[in-house]
C-alpha cells in the first residue's frame, strides 16, 4: 500500500551569515510538528535546509574573500550543529548547490516554458539585495527598503517572467475552498485581498547575476533565486523518494544512492509548510500558481508566523542586538530555549524576546515550576515510602486537548496549559500538605502523591515534541524514583 509521509517544511534560509534566534523560532516550531506527528504515528519527512546563489550570497562571499562554493560551504555546518544543539531531528538538510537539485530546477523551468508560461521582457525596477527582491514605489521609505535602511539599485534588464496573472483565479478559488490553506486567518485575508488587486507577472531570471542556477535555453542569464529556492520542496521529494507516485511526480531522477527501492511513500504535496509574514507572498502567491501552472497538487496548509523583535527592537548586526541560538543553549539548555521562544507570544503575531526573558522563563515556569514538583513529589515518594503504580505509568498517550492545540500551532497555549497544570499541582501539594498528612493520614498521603505521581506521568507525552530532552528525563526519574534537578540554578 502507498503511505503518506506527513510533510513539514521551514524556509531555506540564507547562508550568507551564521543563523540567528528568527531562523531558531521557525526550525524550533517545525522540529515540535514533527515530533508530534511522529508520536501520533505519522511517518514524518521533515524538511530544512540553506539557499546557497543570488547577489546577496555572491555579495556576502567577495566580502569574506572567497569564492562563492567556498563560502557557502563554510557556512553550512553553523546551521547542521545549531539545530542538532537545539535538538532539531529533520529528515533532510536541503542544499541549493546540490547538483541533482540545480537539474530539476532547470527541468521545472523548461516545463513552464513548454506551456507558454514564461516569456521574455524589458524589465526596469528597484532591487534591494538584502530582501533579494524588486520593490514597488509605494514600498519605500524615504526612498529606502523599510526593512533593511538601504538604497534599492536601480536595475534595468531583459528578464524572463512567469505568467502569473493566469494564474489568480485559480489561486484564489483553491484558497476560498479551503483546498489551499493559508494560516493564520489574517495572512489569508492578506493574501485574497492581494489576489483579488490584480498580480503583476514576475521576473524569474536575473541578467548579471552569475551565482545560480543557468536559465534553460539561454545561458546569459541565471534562475531568479527565488524560483530556484521554493523549488527545492519539490525537488526534495524527486531526490529522496525517487519512487514516490504523487501527481506530475516520481521517477524522474535516480541519482541519490541513499534511497532505497523500498521508500515507496508518497511524500507530496507538503502538509504544513512554515515560515514568517516576511516570505508569505512568494510561499502563498508565486509558488502555487507554479504549481498551478505545472498540475501539480498545492501544498495543504501554508503557516506564516510573526516577526519578533529582541528587547523591543529589530534585530540587527549594527544595533548588535542579533540573539545567538548556541549561547542561550549553553546558558540555558535546548528545551528551556525550545520552551521559551515558543511560550512567550503566540505563533501568528509579532513579540518581544530577549535574554532576560528567556531566563525569567527558566527560572519561574522550568526550575520554581516543573523541575521543583517533579524533585519534590519524587522525594516525598522516596521519604514516606510509597509505593507507586510504576506499571501503570501513563507516559504514552498524548492528552487530546493540547495536541489539538499543537495542531493548531497554539504553541503558545499548548505551553501556558502545561504550565498552568504545574501551578496547579504545586499548589495542591501546598495545600493538602504531604509533610503533614505523613503524621496524621497515611491513607490520604498516599492518594495525594499517587494523584501528582500520575498525573506528572500524564504531562510526559504533551511535553515530550517541545522538551524532548527534559520528558525522557522526566519519564526515567519517575520509573526508578531517583530524583535529579531538571533545570538547574543558574549561575
Ligand atoms: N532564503 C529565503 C527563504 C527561501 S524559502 C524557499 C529567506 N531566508 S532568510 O534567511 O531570510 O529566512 C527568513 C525566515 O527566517 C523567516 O521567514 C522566518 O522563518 C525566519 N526569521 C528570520 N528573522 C526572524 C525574526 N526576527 N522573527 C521571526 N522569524 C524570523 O527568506
Amino acid at each position: 500500500m502507498e503511505r503518506k509521509k506527513f510533510y513539514i517544511t521551514t524556509p531555506i534560509y540564507y547562508v550568507n551569515d551564521v543563523p540567528h534566534i528568527g531562523h531558531a523560532y521557525t526550525t524550533i516550531a517545525a522540529d515540535v510538528l514533527s515530533r508530534y506527528y511522529k508520536s501520533k504515528g505519522e511517518e514524518v519527512f521533515f524538511l530544512t535546509g540553506v539557499d546557497e546563489h543570488g547577489a546577496k550570497i555572491a555579495e556576502a562571499a567577495k566580502a569574506a574573500g572567497k569564492e562563492p562554493k567556498e563560502f557557502v560551504d563554510s557556512l553550512v555546518p553553523a546551521f547542521q550543529n545549531t539545530w542538532k544543539n537545539l535538538n532539531v531531528e529533520y529528515s533532510e538538510f536541503f542544499r541549493t548547490t546540490n547538483p541533482a537539485h540545480e537539474k530539476i530546477v532547470q527541468k521545472f523551468v523548461s516545463d513552464l516554458k513548454e506551456k507558454s508560461f514564461i516569456e521574455k521582457r524589458k524589465y526596469e525596477g528597484l532591487y534591494c539585495v538584502a530582501c533579494e527582491r524588486f520593490l514597488q514605489p509605494d514600498e519605500l521609505t524615504n526612498g529606502k527598503c523599510p526593512d533593511h535602511g538601504t538604497k534599492p539599485e536601480k536595475h534595468s534588464e531583459e528578464n524572463y517572467f512567469f505568467l502569473l496573472s493566469k494564474f489568480a483565479k485559480n489561486l484564489l478559488e483553491a484558497i476560498e475552498a479551503g483546498e489551499y490553506q493559508i494560516l493564520p486567518e489574517s495572512r489569508r485575508n492578506e493574501v485574497i485581498g492581494k489576489i483579488k488587486a490584480g498580480l503583476e507577472d514576475v521576473s524569474i531570471s536575473r541578467e548579471k547575476v552569475e551565482w545560480g542556477i543557468p536559465f534553460p535555453g539561454d545561458e546569459s542569464q541565471t534562475i531568479y533565486v527565488w524560483i530556484d529556492a521554493l523549488i527545492n520542496y519539490y525537488s526534495a521529494e524527486k531526490i529522496y523518494f525517487p519512487n514516490s507516485h504523487s501527481r506530475g511526480g516520481g521517477n524522474l531522477l535516480k541519482m541519490d544512492p541513499r534511497v532505497k527501492p523500498e521508500d515507496d511513500f508518497v511524500v507530496w504535496p507538503p502538509d504544513i509548510q512554515l515560515m514568517a509574514k516576511d516570505i508569505l507572498w512568494f510561499h502563498a502567491i508565486v509558488w502555487p500558481a507554479m504549481l498551478l501552472a505545472l498540475d501539480l497538487e498545492l501544498p495543504k496548509k501554508v503557516f506564516a508566523h510573526g516577526f519578533f523583535t529582541v528587547g523591543g527592537q529589530k534585530m540587527s548586526k549594527t544595533r548588535g542586538n542579533v540573539l545567538d541560538p548556541n549561547k542561550l543553549v549553553q546558558k540555558f539548555g535546548a528545551d528551556a530555549v525550545r520552551y521559551a521562544l515558543l511560550r512567550q507570544f503566540p505563533f501568528g503575531e509579532d513579540g518581544d524576546i530577549s535574554e532576560e526573558k528567556i531566563a525569567a522563563r527558566y527560572e519561574n515556569d522550568l526550575a520554581n515550576g516543573l523541575g521543583n514538583l517533579v524533585q519534590r513529589t519524587i522525594s516525598m515518594i522516596n521519604k514516606y515510602e510509597l509505593k507507586t503504580q510504576n506499571s501503570k505509568l501513563k507516559t504514552e498517550t498524548q492528552n487530546s486537548k493540547l495536541g489539538k492545540l499543537v495542531e493548531e500551532l497554539k504553541f503558545d497555549q499548548a505551553l501556558a496549559e502545561i504550565n498552568g497544570e504545574v501551578s496547579r499541582l504545586n499548589q495542591y501539594i501546598d495545600e493538602n500538605k504531604p509533610w503533614g498528612l505523613a503524621k496524621s493520614n497515611k491513607e490520604k498521603l498516599a492518594e495525594v502523591l499517587g494523584f501528582v505521581f500520575q498525573s506528572l506521568s500524564s504531562l510526559v507525552p504533551s511535553l515530550s515534541p517541545f522538551m524532548p530532552e527534559t520528558a525522557a528525563k522526566m519519564k526515567k526519574q519517575l520509573e526508578t524514583l531517583e530524583p535529579e534537578p531538571l533545570f538547574p540554578r543558574l549561575d
